[in-house]
């Protein structure tokens, strides 16, 4: 079976190619077209490379047409279809840019087949000869996904505290929300100067936010990809600067800068931040679709976090998808759930208890989802990332009173 990425702003286009591929179809929009190769493909959430190209000529014909030229001298070894009213000229245009097939704009499903299968199988003998390029090429199946361009979720885990369970609640979320979709997420330390997503994911990056923004990687997204490191869960992790002293490199502008590029990447970006509402969460802020506030049991805590509510609210930055996470849940701790609630003046998502398996899970580097499933706080983190997975879970949107200046 051949994998297709398909360029087109047609729907219709869209499902008869996705047909004749027999679901092993990407869609992504048309226009604009960008004429880097990479950055076309890096639309797209996946490593794996496409075994056929198809572009849809019909808006943009000189566009497609370079970016046609464009592919086949980075990436000989994927097959290049464009769909245009075939006329001579724009033929032997096509033709010289490496294109193996032009077909009309109403081809139909069978017709799509048979160009598929032939641009295919064209395709393999040459790579067999060696014209595979850098990258390894259509190794893996893609899933039946159609539409790959639809928004990204940015999940921000905030609170006006430290101490309080941030950390723990971002990395078993995106852990487990990269375990259940392949290359689904990326989790951003945003704790500039003392983050420890990387220890407690056991990670040691080779490179760190510093790194990524000061080598322009996150112009890139191949290059961006490389410098995130991967946990086993399959999980990437941009994580922070190894001193705090470094960590003045990475500007408020770097952040807003990066989560572009990462949304353009990755269905899931979950970003661990430092207590407070400093300049870089601010950042963070104007790209979150799903704000998660982290609040412990106690009077402070919870007048801290109403505070926060209030500033988010204010700024703008607040969605209807919010979620509130109560740790250290106890029923003991002098004050009921209910008295947590009047304070907050908004219901808690979710209570989490203090457990044992949660403090050691943190000191041995491994997350406590996978490490200690049946734990009482690893189940209300189970339940947690189930909120933002499936057709239920709508991301968020905006719902702020004042807008940022
Ligand atoms: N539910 C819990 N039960 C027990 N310990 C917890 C729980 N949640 C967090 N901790 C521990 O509390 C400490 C602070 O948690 P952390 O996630 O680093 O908070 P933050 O990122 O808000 O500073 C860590 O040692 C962590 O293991
Ligand atoms: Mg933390």
């Amino acid at each position: 079976m051949n994998n297709v990425l398909l360029a087109t702003d047609s729907r219709a286009l869209l499902d008869r190619v996705h047909a004749a591929a027999d679901g092993a179809c990407i869609g992504v929009h048309a226009s604009p077209l960008p004429t880097d190769p990479a950055v076309f493909l890096g639309q797209v959430r996946r490593t794996e490379l496409p075994d056929i190209v198809v572009l849809d000529a019909t808006q943009a014909r000189p566009q497609a047409v370079a970016l046609a030229g464009s592919f086949d001298r980075l990436f000989p070894g994927i097959g290049l279809v464009l769909v245009a009213e075939p006329d001579d000229s724009l033929v032997i245009e096509a033709l010289r840019a490496g294109v193996r097939d032009v077909v009309p704009p109403d081809v139909t499903v069978e017709q799509m087949r048979e160009v598929l299968a032939r641009v295919g199988d064209a395709t393999r003998v040459r790579r067999g000869a060696g014209h595979s390029g850098e990258m390894a090429l259509g190794a893996a199946s893609w899933d039946p996904v159609v539409d790959a361009s639809g928004p990204s979720r940015v999940i921000s885990v905030l609170s006006p505290k430290g101490g309080v369970g941030k950390t723990t609640v971002a990395t078993n979320l995106a852990v487990g929300l990269a375990a259940a979709q392949p290359g689904s997420t990326v989790l951003v330390d945003l704790d500039l100067q003392f983050g420890d997503v990387a220890t407690a994911l056991g990670l040691e990056p080779e490179s760190t936010l510093g790194d990524i923004v000061t080598h322009g990687g996150h112009q890139d997204p191949i290059a961006l990809k490389t410098r995130l490191t991967q946990h086993s869960s399959g999980l990437l992790v941009a994580g922070a600067p190894s001193d705090p002293a470094s960590a003045d490199v990475v500007t408020p502008e770097h952040v807003g800068a990066l989560l572009d590029q990462l949304t353009e990447l990755f269905p899931y970006v979950v970003i661990d931040t430092a207590a407070g509402l400093g300049a870089h969460t601010l950042a963070a802020g104007d790209h979150t679709t799903d704000p998660l506030l982290v609040t412990s049991m106690d009077v402070p805590g919870v007048r801290g976090l109403r505070k926060e509510l209030d500033a988010l609210n204010d700024l703008g930055m607040m969605t209807d998808s919010r979620r509130i996470l109560l740790n250290f849940a106890d029923p003991r701790a002098g004050l009921s759930l209910g008295d947590v609630e009047a304070t907050l003046g908004v219901r808690v998502d979710l209570s989490m208890p203090h457990t044992r398996a949660a403090v050691v899970s943190m000191n041995m580097g491994e997350p406590l989802t996978t490490r200690q499933p049946r734990d009482a706080a690893a189940k209300v983190l189970r339940k947690l990332q189930a909120t933002y997975q499936g057709a239920n879970a709508p991301r968020g949107r905006k719902s702020g009173k004042k807008v940022r200046s």
